[in-house]
């Protein structure tokens, strides 16, 4: 397919500063590069709603073929999404979800289990009584309120575990650093933590940790985001006992672009997998995604191999028809 007539596909991504959105990226990328017929285009929010909004319009201008969006916050981010659905364009929901149905498809754990898992570990680890800090994600956006409400009903049932304080973050270490801080100075320390993602959790080992506490207060987070930092490695370091595998979706999201394109009938609820990861089963799943990086690595290497070999291939072309012509 020459360049016009590829399709194009629009990703209005909410922000790229941590590894965990910078994997669905390379993800997508990767995906996308395995389907000549389509072109990907990413643009970054920088955790903006106005930029998102305005970004989501200009995809709509462009005439995008599919748009994937992967919201900051659910309301204010609606109404965009309803524009390009009025105006015909396909549109995949990832991660965050929008209010209401009005859109082609979802990609994304169940957030609400992740939730029930967390309380589940505590249950199952934990001698009898425990008392519990929750540290939640940014308010608005669904996974924070999906992962308290799975986790409080849970524990609801269990009067022996008690969530003592909750101190709302904003998915970075840095918005919960210091009122975990005055807490902890303040109240008895409690056994567990369990924190909305990992980059909170790995805050709050820190916090725990600059007052000796670090080996009294157990901490939970979310993501399980593979290499230097990420939670596999941080529960490797028995920084966190658990983490719950978190997928971010994006190859799952380019094959349905690709099925939506190719006019197949997609579910519109496509709910990827989750695993909790401790230190039982942590070196299995390292060395699955360094197997799977490995491939990964492979596979960009074999793509840049053909990119330059289809590069040279246009150029020896374009001399054969420069000699042809004189
Ligand atoms: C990444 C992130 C993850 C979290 C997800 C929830 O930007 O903050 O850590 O699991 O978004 O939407």
């Amino acid at each position: 397919k020459s360049e016009e007539e590829k399709f194009k596909v629009g990703f209005s991504q909410a922000m790229t500063t941590d590894n965990w959105r910078r994997e669905m990226n390379k993800s997508m990328k990767l995906e996308a590069s395995m389907h000549p017929d389509i072109i990907l285009e990413i643009k970054d929010a920088e955790n903006h709603i106005t930029n998102q909004v305005a970004h989501i319009e200009e995809f709509i201008k462009d005439g995008v073929d599919v748009l994937i969006v992967s919201p900051i916050q659910s309301i204010p981010i609606t109404p965009a999404i309803e524009k390009a659905m009025a105006a015909g364009i396909p549109t995949i929901i990832i991660d965050r979800k929008i209010e209401g149905q009005n859109f082609t498809a979802y990609v994304g754990a169940n957030n609400i289990e992740i939730g029930r898992n967390a309380a589940k570990y505590i249950l199952s680890h934990s001698s009898g009584k425990a008392d519990i800090i929750e540290i939640t994600g940014q308010e608005g956006s669904s996974p924070a309120y999906e992962r308290s409400m799975g986790f409080k009903k849970t524990l609801d049932s269990v009067p022996e575990l008690k969530v003592r304080h909750v101190i709302k973050g904003d998915w970075e270490k840095t918005s919960i650093q210091s009122k975990l801080s005055d807490l902890l100075d303040s109240v008895k320390a409690p056994d567990y933590i369990f924190a909305h993602n990992d980059r909170m959790a790995l805050g709050a080992w820190e916090v725990a940790r600059s007052k000796s506490l670090e080996e009294e207060i157990n901490i939970i987070g979310v993501d399980g985001v593979f290499g230097p930092n990420g939670g596999i490695q941080l529960v490797k370091d028995n920084i966190l006992n658990a983490t719950i595998l978190y997928p971010t979706g994006g190859m799952e999201t380019i094959k349905l672009a690709e099925d939506i394109l190719n006019g197949e009938n997609v579910n519109k609820n496509n709910i990827l997998r989750t695993v909790i990861i401790d230190s039982v089963n942590v070196d299995i799943m390292q060395n699955q995604f360094n197997k799977m990086n490995q491939q990964q690595n492979d596979i960009e290497q074999q793509q840049e191999v053909i990119d330059k070999q289809i590069r040279t291939y246009n150029t020896q072309s374009d001399l054969i028809q420069l000699m042809l012509i004189l």
